[in-house]
């Protein structure tokens, strides 16, 4: 890609979508072939995959992939990459597959998504994933109890992935290409990605800009994928973004695509696989603020970058933007952080995220400090509908 954007993990995307003519005989070669279905958070693997942010995986990790990312963070070739992205069958259906052989992975309607070739099936220690990828051994913790709930053998190969089902934010859903594409018809070399999975209030917009004011170009990259249960449904969100961009972010300086990975919560590690798919997607700069990725009281506030310093950046390439704990400060009467700002707490407007649900849900407009009001209001409609 010799356009002066970074280049993609591993030097260039691997796109493991099949190609019109390869998908007609993938479709008529899996009529034959055994069938394993897969979840949505397979589904939205496969759809990374499929679309070049996984580079340079070209399938479903291999065991010395498997334990080598596990154990040490990165690939078996020396790359860095931090989350195993597994498929796992029971050990009956893992003994109804000869290795060496193609499997069709189907949605749960029966409809063709991928075909894997079978190279490896291998048993693997739950708990040392947890401990390692989640540092906690906890079901309480949501990327845990998936790991539990998993099946018992992964199965490890390439895939060639023949449909992306999942369509929604379809005008926001780009490829890495594409989004790489619309970087350069910017003309933007410098670009900061930013991961959020809820809605952006001041302090997101204020480290957004903050970044914004040494780099080209901001892309706001909300994760789209499966959430927990109690965090804001994206469509939400996505209104949220608009409205804000709209009245608030200048047009030529931020670009919005969604990111289709599901949440993993585990902290430190997701932080740098969020960085290496944002480079992926053209990204130089990626914001890592505090506790990214975290959830209840499982990492250290700043444990998410303390993590990059493990790696060589060279390796990394993606070059971290690291932002204290920010807050509104009365006194300051600006956005801030312990870093910019000498007066004490009582002076700080900080909001839980528990209290923001409260005022939501009673239809109170929390302060303007803490978020922008049209995105407050968006969100206390979307409380009015129970379905929202
Ligand atoms: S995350 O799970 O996607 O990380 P969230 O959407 O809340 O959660 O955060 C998006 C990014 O903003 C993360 O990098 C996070 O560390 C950062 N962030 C969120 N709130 C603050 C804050 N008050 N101060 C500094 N950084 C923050």
């Amino acid at each position: 890609m010799a356009n002066g954007l970074i280049a993609p993990h591993g030097g260039e995307l691997v796109i493991n979508l099949a190609s019109e003519d390869e998908r007609a005989e993938l479709q008529k070669v899996a009529r034959t072939l055994s069938q394993i279905v897969v979840g949505s958070r397979q589904l939205a693997d496969l759809e990374m995959l499929a679309n070049g942010a996984y580079s340079p995986l070209g399938g479903f990790m291999t065991r010395d992939d498997y334990l080598s990312v596990v154990n040490d963070m990165h690939l078996s070739n020396g790359l860095p990459w931090s989350i195993p992205i597994t498929l796992s069958v029971t050990a009956d259906q893992a003994n109804a597959i000869a290795l060496g052989s193609q499997v069709a992975l189907v949605n749960d309607q029966g409809a063709l998504q991928a075909v894997m070739t079978v190279e490896e099936k291998f048993g693997y220690d739950k708990q040392l994933e947890a401990r390692k990828v989640y540092r906690t051994e906890e079901d309480a913790h949501p990327g845990v109890k998936v790991v539990y709930q998993q099946g018992d053998i992964l199965l490890g190969g390439p895939v060639r992935v023949v449909a992306l089902q999942n369509q929604a934010f379809a005008e926001f859903r780009f490829t890495p290409t594409q989004s790489r594409a619309i970087f350069n018809e910017r003309g933007w070399k410098r670009v900061v990605g930013f991961q959020t999975r809820n809605p952006v209030h001041r302090a997101h917009e204020y480290i957004q800009k903050c970044a914004l004011e040494t780099v080209d170009g901001l892309y706001l990259h909300p994760l789209v994928g499966d959430t927990k249960g109690d965090d804001i449904p994206a469509d939400v969100r996505m209104r949220c973004y608009e409205v804000l961009l709209a009245n608030y972010y200048p047009a030529d300086r931020v670009q919005l695509g969604v990111l289709p990975a599901a949440m993993r919560y585990a902290g430190p590690r997701e932080a740098i696989f969020h960085a290496l798919m944002r480079k992926n997607y053209g990204c130089s700069h990626f914001i890592v603020g505090r506790d990214h990725a975290g959830v209840g009281n499982y990492y250290g506030t700043y444990d998410a970058q303390r993590i990059f310093s493990e790696f060589d950046p060279t390796k990394l390439g993606i070059t971290p933007i690291f932002f204290d704990h920010t807050f509104f400060c009365k006194v300051c009467d600006s956005m801030a952080s312990q870093k910019t700002c000498p007066h004490s707490s009582e002076h700080h407007v900080i909001l839980s995220g528990t209290k923001v649900r409260q005022m939501l849900r009673a239809g109170q407009v929390p302060p303007p400090q803490f978020s922008r009001p049209e995105v407050a209001k968006v969100l206390i409609e979307a409380m009015r509908q129970p379905e929202a």
